[in-house]
C-alpha cells in the first residue's frame, strides 16, 4: 500500500488519478482503525473512487486535559487491516507539523450548530474538526468524503461547513457500525476496563428504549429522555455528560417530536467518555 507523509507527495499522487480520469474518495481518520472507518473505505470503493484513507491524530481538536498524548496510535496495524480489506487504498499520514507548521494561524469555524452538544462539553474541539477537515478537503480535493453518522454532530457541522463555504465536493453518511452487543465501534472502546465496557452497553439499550417507546406512541420529549437518563443510570460506572433530543437537522431544542429527530449521549466511564445516537423519523 501506498503511504503518504508529505502534502506535496500525495497531491501529485491525487493529480496522477485524476489525469487517468479517476474521481477521489476522502475518509478522513484519526486512526486507531475498526469497522465503523472500514465500513466507510468500503463505501468510498463501491463509488468507483480512487480511495484516500487519511490518518491523522488532530491536536487541535482535543481540549486541555482530554486524551491528545493516550489516543491510540499504531499505524502498523491500521496499514495490515486496509490491506486485509482487499481494496485498493492509499494512505494520507502525515505528521503534526506537516498540518501545522511554524507559524500556522487560519482557523475554520461553525457556529450556532457546534454550541450545543458535543460542542458544550468540549469548546474549541469542532474548531479543530472543522479546519483539519477543510485543510484535508484542500490537500486531497476529494470529489467525495465520507463520514459516519456515529458523530452524528460532526457530520452535521462538516455538511453546512461545505455548503457555507462551497467546498466542492460531497458529504457521504453513512451509518454507526456496532459490536455485537449493540456498543457503537469507537477507537476509544479500548481505554474501557472489562467491567466498563460490559456496563457500556447501556448507551445502547438506552437509545433503543427511546426507540421503542417512540414506536409505541410516546411524543412526550422530557417523558423519553427521562427515560434514557434512568436506563444509564442502572449502570453504576456511568456518569452522564449529556443526553439531548434534538431536531435531526439544525439540532436545535424540542418541546414535541416530529420529522427527522436525534437522540444523543453521551456518556463517561472513568477517564473514558463515549458518545452514540439515533436518528429517527417520527410522523
Ligand atoms: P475518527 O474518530 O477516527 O473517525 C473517523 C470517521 O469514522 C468519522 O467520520 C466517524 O464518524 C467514523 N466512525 C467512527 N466510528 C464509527 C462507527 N462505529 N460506525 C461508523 N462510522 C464510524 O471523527 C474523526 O476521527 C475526526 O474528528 C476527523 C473527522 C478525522 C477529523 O480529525
Amino acid at each position: 500500500m501506498q503511504i503518504f507523509q508529505t502534502i506535496p507527495e500525495i497531491r501529485k499522487f491525487v493529480q496522477t488519478q485524476r489525469e487517468c480520469g479517476k474521481k477521489i474518495g476522502l475518509v478522513p481518520t484519526m486512526g486507531y482503525l475498526h469497522e465503523g472507518h472500514l465500513s466507510l473505505v468500503r463505501r468510498a470503493a463501491e463509488d468507483g473512487h480512487t480511495v484516500v484513507v487519511s490518518i491523522f491524530v488532530n491536536p487541535l481538536q482535543f481540549g486541555v486535559g482530554e486524551d491528545y498524548e493516550e489516543y491510540p496510535r499504531d499505524l502498523t496495524r491500521d496499514v495490515e487491516l486496509l490491506e486485509q480489506t482487499g481494496l485498493e487504498v492509499v494512505l494520507f499520514a502525515p505528521a503534526v507539523k506537516e498540518m501545522y507548521p511554524q507559524g500556522y494561524a487560519t482557523f475554520v469555524e461553525v457556529e450556532r450548530l457546534t454550541s450545543g452538544l458535543c460542542g458544550r462539553s468540549r469548546p474549541g474541539h469542532f474548531r479543530g474538526v472543522t479546519t483539519v477537515v477543510t485543510k484535508l478537503f484542500n490537500i486531497v480535493q476529494p470529489d467525495k468524503a465520507y463520514f459516519g453518522q456515529k458523530d452524528a454532530q460532526q457530520a452535521i457541522v462538516i455538511k453546512r461547513m461545505v455548503a457555507d463555504l462551497n467546498q466542492p465536493l460531497e458529504i457521504v453518511v453513512a451509518p454507526i457500525v456496532r459490536e455485537a452487543d449493540g456498543l457503537a465501534m469507537s477507537s476509544r472502546n479500548v481505554y474501557l476496563n472489562p467491567e466498563e465496557r460490559r456496563q457500556a452497553v447501556v448507551l445502547f439499550q438506552s437509545l433503543q428504549l427511546a426507540r421503542e417507546m417512540i414506536e409505541q406512541g410516546c411524543r412526550d420529549v422530557a417523558e423519553i429522555k427521562e427515560a434514557i437518563i434512568r436506563k444509564l443510570q442502572s449502570a453504576p460506572l456511568a456518569s452522564i455528560d449529556y443526553v439531548e433530543i434534538v431536531d435531526g437537522v439544525n439540532l436545535e431544542e424540542i418541546t414535541t417530536l416530529a420529522g427527522p429527530v436525534l437522540i444523543a449521549l453521551a456518556v463517561r466511564f472513568g477517564k473514558t467518555r463515549l458518545i452514540d445516537n439515533i436518528m429517527l423519523e417520527v410522523s
